[in-house]
């Protein structure tokens, strides 16, 4: 799959994502083409990374090997639509969606094809180099999972999933959870404010304590995050107190809560769309 040539539907944040990340980590531009209702989203695309750019869906997916469906799951059913009675030889391509709650029998429903087919559940720091993407492929050969695994891994880290309900799970574990860290960090940030911290402060202190506990975690991973909280918790002190006062109110409890009901909303969403 080395010299295939890869066109991504809809050139919105998360094209825009797994773009930079393949040609920042060596993917050749010209095999690469951008898609999108918008020509400025195109313009800016073609401008940060030389890829091709169209607004002609149609001559993308007929040039391209490995298809990419980057569009809101709502939008997917119009897209399909125009698509699929086009003279394209749709058993010869790869379909990949990065869309939630759209399953790989209901994208070939809305394809009218019985395509092989990927389903990738990317998060929004792809954007730094640092997502996580869980895929579930059905019908792909070898030498196309490595092709995904290497388009995916380019924007951080790239997790093989074996069955397709998983998707759901790495949603509420890898999809939506950066927002639970805004949330907290959000939480931090207020009280900061209330003793009398200004707003810029505030800001600047949980950011800065947030990109300083990740890079303590990323940078060593021989000792388990329950371990590297002990080692800043000492006996009897003021973190202690904090961390007490956490688990008294049951932290995990509602996180285990939260995680559930992402995933009852996924579900939720595929009977829906
Ligand atoms: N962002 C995330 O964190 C994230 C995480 C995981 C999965 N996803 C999934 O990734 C997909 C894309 O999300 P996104 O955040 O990148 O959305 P987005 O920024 O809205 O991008 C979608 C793009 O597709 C374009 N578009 C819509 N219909 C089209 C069509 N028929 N032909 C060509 N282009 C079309 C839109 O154009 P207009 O500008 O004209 O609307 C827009 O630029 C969604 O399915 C989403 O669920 C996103």
């Amino acid at each position: 799959m080395a010299n295939k040539t890869i066109a991504f539907i809809g050139t919105g944040n998360m094209s825009y994502a797994i773009i930079g990340g393949m040609v920042k980590s060596g993917f050749d531009p010209s095999q690469i083409i951008a898609t999108n209702r918008n020509q400025t989203k195109l313009d800016k695309v073609a401008a940060d990374f030389g890829v091709q750019t169209t607004t002609d869906n149609l001559a993308a997916i007929a040039r391209a090997d490995v298809i990419v469906l980057s569009v809101k799951p709502q939008m997917m059913g119009d897209l399909c639509e125009s698509i699929v009675n086009a003279d394209i030889q749709y058993q010869d391509k790869l379909f990949v969606s990065v869309a939630a709650g759209l399953t790989v029998t209901r994208l070939r429903d809305m394809l009218k094809h019985p395509v092989k087919m990927v389903r990738c559940m990317p998060n929004t720091p792809s954007l730094f180099g640092k997502g996580v993407s869980g895929l579930y492929a059905d019908a792909i050969n070898e030498d196309e999972k490595v092709f995904i695994e290497q388009v995916f891994s380019s924007t951080g880290i790239a997790i093989w999933l074996n069955e397709e309900r998983k998707i759901n799970d790495i949603i509420a574990v890898t999809g939506s959870s950066p927002a639970y860290f805004f949330l907290f960090m959000e939480s931090i940030e207020t009280k900061a404010i209330e003793l009398g911290f200004t707003a810029e402060q505030a800001r600047q202190l949980v950011e800065q304590t947030a990109l300083g506990a990740a890079m303590m975690a990323a940078g060593q991973h021989d000792i388990s995050i329950a371990q590297l909280r002990a080692n800043v918790t000492s006996k009897g002190g003021t973190t202690n107190a904090a961390i007490q006062s956490y688990q008294a109110n049951g932290l995990d409890k509602l996180t285990s809560m939260a995680m559930d009901a992402c995933i009852a909303r996924a579900i939720e969403m595929e009977q829906e769309l």
